[in-house]
């Protein structure tokens, strides 16, 4: 825009000079004043300059290398399942896959992933999306309603749940033969631990008995995050070196 606006002063400039050239010259009038210096560009959302703003998170510290240290050891970074870009596998399988599920709601993706990368900072973060530190908030922290029915909240950890959770599935019935298992991924597939830490989705043997749950999801309100993002120690994050 700026650039736009000094293109045309300069073009109307160089017309007058243009013009002023083809008419006899008078004498010359006294110098103008000098203009005020131009102030460093904004982009309009907290009025500091680029590099300002780059430097919350680009800096001489050490914050961001400590983060992508940590990451780099995880087995969201070295799991290698990534390569499950197939439209239904790619929404938790892949940075893309997921960022459209987000989009869309749908448990699939509208087509296999192409060139499919995995989970990274991006995936979590909203990483250059406005050039500032609100970058860093999380791409999802609302309640999530699980794919084989319930609705659970863990805060921060919600993000985590979108994709920790288990597969559609249909519990079988005890000495039916009419169960048929599809495929070898059938069942709940390999996250179902927001299902089991709120005590969801289990079979339940028919008794006198009620099934109760257990307290503990109630007094660790970010849940997954809280213990798995725990304080780092040396390059893993978490109590187990992986998030
Ligand atoms: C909220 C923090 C944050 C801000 C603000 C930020 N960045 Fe980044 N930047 C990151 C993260 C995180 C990465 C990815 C690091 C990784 O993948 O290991 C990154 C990566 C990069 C890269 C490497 C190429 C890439 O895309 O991975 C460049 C270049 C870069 N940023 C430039 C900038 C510039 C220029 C600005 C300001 C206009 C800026 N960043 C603002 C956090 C930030
Ligand atoms: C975009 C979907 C997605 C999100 C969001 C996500 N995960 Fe994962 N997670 C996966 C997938 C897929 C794997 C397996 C990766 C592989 O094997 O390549 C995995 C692997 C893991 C593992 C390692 C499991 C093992 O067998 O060693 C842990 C622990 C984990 N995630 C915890 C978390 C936590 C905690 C969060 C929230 C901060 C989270 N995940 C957010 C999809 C996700
Ligand atoms: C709802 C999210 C979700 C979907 C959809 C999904 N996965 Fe996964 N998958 C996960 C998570 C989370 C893990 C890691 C859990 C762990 O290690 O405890 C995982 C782990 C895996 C693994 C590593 C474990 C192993 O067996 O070696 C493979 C392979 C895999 N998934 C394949 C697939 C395929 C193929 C599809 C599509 C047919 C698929 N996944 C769909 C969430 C998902
Ligand atoms: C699987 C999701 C996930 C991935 C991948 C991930 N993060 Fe995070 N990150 C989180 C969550 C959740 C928190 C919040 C932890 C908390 O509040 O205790 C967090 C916190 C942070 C913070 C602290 C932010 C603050 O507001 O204090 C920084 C910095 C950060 N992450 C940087 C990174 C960088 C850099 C990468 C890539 C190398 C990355 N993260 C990858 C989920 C993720
Ligand atoms: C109270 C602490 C705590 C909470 C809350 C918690 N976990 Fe865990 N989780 C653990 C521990 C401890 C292990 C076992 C680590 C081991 O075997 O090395 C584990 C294991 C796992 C594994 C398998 C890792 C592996 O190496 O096979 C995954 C995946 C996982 N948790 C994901 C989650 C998710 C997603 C949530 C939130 C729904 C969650 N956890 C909540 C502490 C927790």
């Amino acid at each position: 825009m700026q650039t736009k606006v000094i293109l045309s002063v300069w073009f109307s400039f160089l017309m007058l000079l243009f013009a002023a050239s083809c008419v006899k010259e008078g004498p010359q009038g006294p110098s103008g004043t000098s203009g005020t210096n131009g102030t460093n560009g904004t982009n309009g959302v907290n009025g500091l300059d680029g590099a300002e703003k780059c430097s919350a998170c680009h800096a001489s510290n050490t914050d961001l290398y400590a983060k992508q240290l940590q990451f780099s050891n995880s087995i969201h970074r070295i799991g290698g399942n990534f390569e499950r870009n197939q439209a239904s596998c790619a929404i938790c399988h892949t940075h893309q896959g997921f960022l459209e599920r987000l989009e869309t709601g749908a448990l699939a993706t509208a087509e296999d992933v192409k060139d499919p990368t995995p989970i990274n900072c991006r995936t979590c973060h909203m990483i250059h999306e406005t050039y500032d530190i609100t970058d860093y908030d999380l791409r999802t922290t609302a309640p999530v309603t699980l794919i084989n029915g319930g609705t659970v909240d863990f805060g921060k950890g919600n993000l985590c749940i979108t994709c920790h959770q288990s597969r559609p599935y249909v519990v079988p019935v005890v000495g039916s033969d009419s169960t048929v298992i599809s495929s070898s991924r059938w069942g709940t597939h390999h996250g179902p631990q927001s299902a089991l830490v709120f005590g969801l989705g289990g079979y339940e043997v028919p008794g006198s008995l009620e099934y109760t749950s257990s307290p503990h999801k109630d007094v660790i309100p970010d849940g997954c995050i809280s213990c798995h993002m725990a304080n780092a120690f040396g390059d893993s994050g978490g109590v187990i070196p992986l998030i």
